[in-house]
């Protein structure tokens, strides 16, 4: 059983600051730090670390940034035969301020990750065929989500799409995917529905699932996350308290700990509820990938709970 992951490789240049700047400002900030990021290779990274096969296909640049990126993704056991290295095109980089409260800005220029074809999608559809998830973000070509989710559908294997960074996609995807996982700015993008708490997020979820989404799970933060189904028409599954010192990735610590509990043949909810605690955990740490907890860490946080 493997989760494959499609989507981007950047580099993550950290620095904290006191404040986030205002135009034209310059801030003293530090101290600087730089870690493997990219959204689809946190959400892999995180879904790994839960103990489970990943396949990552994404493009980096022939560069320094792109050797380490293998080197990141043989050391967390991901498989990468299906990783493009790109002569064209850099590998991607992402400049991220983290404030004093632990949450973040974020500029990514997604260099060769944005180049993504659907031919190279195509080359690892055997992988696909055989995946029991399929985890898609927006950090990628349009082209390469579009032929994923073309062949997720072609051999029924669920597709996660958390919609991130939000920007306007194809309308069918909706339809065509199994969860979508927006976070509060997410599904205001999506909905135009501003959310503000538990009741405009129900709202939301409401309106996605009329638009023909099978699952909505809209992230909350600390408050967990709310799902619109079927069956649960927008039941709030509650998340944990913890001590905040970095957000920047905790989306994509959910995302990947729902694609293994999804992997691993769990109920809705108990995926869910251990995704919040993925989450949860990747926030009491510092930077993206390197925040992902492992399986024992999870298990052992829950229990405490
Ligand atoms: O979700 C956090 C990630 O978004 C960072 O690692 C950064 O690379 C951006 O892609």
């Amino acid at each position: 059983m493997t989760v494959t992951v499609i989507g981007s490789y950047v580099v993550d240049l950290m620095s904290r600051t006191p404040y986030m700047p205002k135009p034209g400002e310059t801030v003293l900030g530090g101290p600087f730090q730089s870690g493997h990021g990219g959204k689809g290779s946190n959400q892999a990274t995180a879904a790994a670390r839960q103990g489970i096969k990943v396949n990552m296909v994404t493009k980096i640049g022939s560069d320094v940034f792109g050797e380490q990126a293998l080197k990141h993704f043989s050391k967390e056991n991901i498989n990468a035969d299906f990783i493009v290295k790109s002569v064209e095109e850099a590998t991607g980089a992402a400049l991220i301020a983290v404030d004093s409260n632990g949450e973040n800005m974020i500029i990514v220029a997604i260099g060769a990750s944005g180049k993504l074809t659907k031919e190279e999608v195509r080359r690892a559809e055997e992988k696909i065929k055989l995946s029991t998830v399929i985890l898609l973000q927006l950090e990628t070509s349009l082209e390469a989500n579009e032929e994923a989710i073309r062949l997720g559908k072609k051999h029924a294997v669920p597709i996660i799409l958390n919609p991130a960074p939000y920007y306007e996609f194809p309308k069918h995807w909706l339809k065509d995917v199994t969860f979508l996982t927006p976070n509060e700015t997410e599904a205001e993008g999506l909905t135009g529905i501003p959310i503000q708490d538990e009741a405009s997020a129900r709202k939301a979820g409401e309106s996605l699932y009329q638009q023909g989404v099978k699952n909505v799970v809209i992230t909350l933060g600390s408050k967990g996350c709310l799902l619109y189904n079927g069956q649960q028409k927008g039941v709030l599954i509650p998340g944990f308290s913890v001590e905040v010192v970095d957000t920047t990735g905790a989306g994509d610590a959910f995302n990947g700990g729902l694609a293994a509990c999804l992997d691993q043949q769990k109920s809705l909810v108990d995926s869910l509820t251990y995704a919040n605690a993925v989450g949860a955990l990747s926030v009491t740490r510092v930077g993206t990938a390197a925040s992902m907890p492992t399986r024992q860490e999870v298990d052992h946080f829950l229990n405490r709970k």
